[in-house]
């Protein structure tokens, strides 16, 4: 089994170091939550463990149904093996329902839906504070090629039909998720990142609470909870 050698990068929510094998690297993952780009600092307990098990049941969910991602294996509580990526600076949204930042932009009520999926790209850089982009800035900013940009949206959206399906059935509206992207070594789009309340909106199908980090956002009850229940539903 592959161990921790040198850190490589830390992010807000994990830690990424290499392994013996130049082709693999560890993701650790972190307690630690922040909200607005890292104005608002906390710490959601066990959070880590709870995001890994959720990424790995996706990982090996998308795996499972044809969406090939970095996903090796987790060999530690908090620990994720995952193939080396070389990471596209994108943060790629798909959005079913307004919520969050296009229902501030739009003026719309959290919650009214949107009459079919949409993608975003935002500009992963903390300075600027991950400006949204469309895909000529992509193109002419150097980020990415039509082709990879085709082939995430594809993916995005590939992602998107599976979760409706899979989380429709544990009663679980799927409002919005992002995403991100790398090079594997033959230079092939591949899913990364993670998948986890962290970067998803889930809310209950009836009741419409909220079972991700919204409840850490705005302050609406305990974090813990919710981290734990949608691991709950997701693996019933
Ligand atoms: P937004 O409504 O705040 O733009 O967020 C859309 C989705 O993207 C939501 O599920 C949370 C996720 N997200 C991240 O994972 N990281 C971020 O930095 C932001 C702004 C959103």
């Amino acid at each position: 089994m592959e161990e921790r050698t040198n850190k490589i990068h830390e992010g807000k929510a994990k830690i990424i170091y290499a392994t013996h094998d130049p082709n693999q690297v560890i993701m650790y993952f972190k307690d630690e939550a922040t909200a607005r780009n890292g104005e608002k600092k906390g710490t959601i307990q066990d959070k880590g463990i709870i995001n890994n098990k959720i990424s790995t049941y996706f990982f090996k969910l998308l795996k499972d149904r044809g969406v090939d991602n970095h996903y090796i294996g987790t060999p530690d509580a908090r620990d994720m093996l995952v193939k080396k990526l070389e990471m596209i600076p994108l943060e790629v949204v798909v959005r079913n329902v307004f919520a969050g930042s296009l229902a501030a932009r739009f003026g719309k009520e959290e919650g009214t839906p949107l009459s079919m999926p949409i993608v975003e790209f935002y500009y992963k850089c903390d300075e600027l504070n991950d400006p949204i982009i469309n895909r000529y800035h992509a193109i002419a900013l150097g980020i990415a090629t039509l082709t990879e940009l085709n082939q995430i949206e594809h993916i995005a959206f590939s992602i998107n039909s599976i979760f409706k399906e899979v989380l429709g059935a544990k009663n679980v509206d799927i409002i919005d998720f992002k995403t991100e992207f790398g090079r594997d070594e033959k230079g092939r789009v591949l899913l990364g990142d993670e998948i986890s309340p962290d970067n998803c909106r889930f809310w209950d199908k009836d009741s419409k609470q909220r079972l991700d980090k919204d409840v850490f956002r705005h302050d609406l009850g305990s974090p813990e909870e919710a981290y734990q229940e949608i691991l709950r539903r997701l693996t019933l």
